[in-house]
């Protein structure tokens, strides 16, 4: 048997974890696997290469992913798609490993529909945005380096007694915001899938003030609204001393947790699993710490929830 690998969309710690993963656990069960660098682009323009067990030494620890990522707008016209099955189909190429987001898996889904190739996703992204899994590869790694960075922040926010408000990436997902600002203690956490109210936000930081607090972090995440805009409301409402920081890319590299690596290699295993039984249109993930698959088109469906309990318990603890 002989599958190939990529890693598409933007980049997540825990990628090059899963690459090796896929890579020994086939090599284990002496399936092949080619590398594709370069996402959808090098599939199309046929940019493979076998692995061996060899090939992903020196990798688990390191962020970032060996094989290159991608964006190919190409990839939504069925022309180039034919052309990249052409490529799998010459190769005698039996199986695809996409690690990426929900763009990467939509592109992955035609490939399985519309050419029966087939297909396993796992999920690689720092934002955590796809609801059928509870985590995703790289946002553990991402809402730890965010920790790090508030704690640095509240150093000197309470040596000036500042507010500062910190921009995290996450498109339309609040988690990244939500998990480090828990875990970090801000004071406001601001998510996409709740409406912000600047009155609140603004009596909140006020009476914290009053109370002796001495800084004041507000987590935003960038699809809530524009940091700009959160300045310019607070400096209407308040006499705080509002700063700001955006964290941008930093959050998307750096030395992948523990728990990453562990997730990938689970993953990763579970998707050659699926693989080598001819299982194909698939999606892995893990749910209550058990490793799971999904039909695609239904994971792909699945409404995503910001978990409640935890944005109520922040509010609480902010106090
Ligand atoms: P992510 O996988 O992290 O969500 P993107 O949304 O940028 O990242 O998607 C990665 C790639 O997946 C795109 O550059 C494109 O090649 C492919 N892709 C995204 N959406 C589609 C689609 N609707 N049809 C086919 N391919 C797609
Ligand atoms: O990988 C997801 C993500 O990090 C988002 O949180 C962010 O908005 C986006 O990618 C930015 O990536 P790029 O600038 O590479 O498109």
């Amino acid at each position: 048997m002989r599958i190939a690998v990529m890693t598409s969309g933007g980049d997540a710690p825990g990628m090059n974890a899963a690459i090796r993963g896929v890579v020994r656990c086939a090599a284990y069960e002496d399936i092949e696997v080619f590398g594709i660098e370069r996402g959808y682009k090098g599939l199309i323009n046929n940019e493979l290469q076998l692995m061996s067990k060899r090939s992903v030494s020196g990798i688990i620890q390191r962020g970032g992913t060996m094989l290159m990522t991608a964006r190919c707008p190409e990839f939504t016209e069925y022309e180039y798609r034919r052309q990249a099955a052409e490529v799998l189909s010459a190769r005698g190429i039996d199986g695809l490993v996409v690690i990426g987001g929900d763009g990467s898996f939509t592109g992955m889904c035609c490939l399985y529909e519309e050419f029966g190739i087939k297909c396993v996703g796992i999920p690689g992204t720092i934002d955590n945005d796809l609801a059928y899994t509870d985590f995703t590869l790289g946002f553990d790694t991402a809402v730890n380096t965010v920790v790090s960075a508030i704690n640095n922040l509240r150093d000197t926010m309470s040596s000036h007694e500042r507010v500062v408000v910190v921009q995290v990436m996450g498109r339309a997902c609040g988690d990244i915001a939500l998990y480090a600002g828990v875990a970090g203690g801000a004071e406001v956490i601001l998510v996409p899938e709740h409406s912000v109210d600047f009155d609140e936000v603004a009596k909140r930081l006020t009476t914290n003030k009053k109370a002796g607090k001495k800084s004041a972090i507000v987590m935003l995440a960038e699809g809530a609204c524009p940091v700009d805009t959160v300045i310019q409301e607070l400096k209407q409402r308040t006499e705080l001393a509002v700063k700001s920081t955006v964290l941008g890319y930093i959050q998307r590299g750096g030395v992948p947790t523990m728990a990453d690596r562990v997730l990938a290699s689970r993953l990763a295993a579970h998707a050659v699993d699926l693989l080598q039984q001819g299982v194909g249109g698939r999606v892995v993930g893990i749910r209550n710490n058990q490793i799971i698959d999904e039909d695609i088109r239904e994971a792909l469906a699945m409404p995503r929830r910001v978990d409640e309990q935890l944005y109520k318990l922040a509010g609480i603890l902010s106090m």
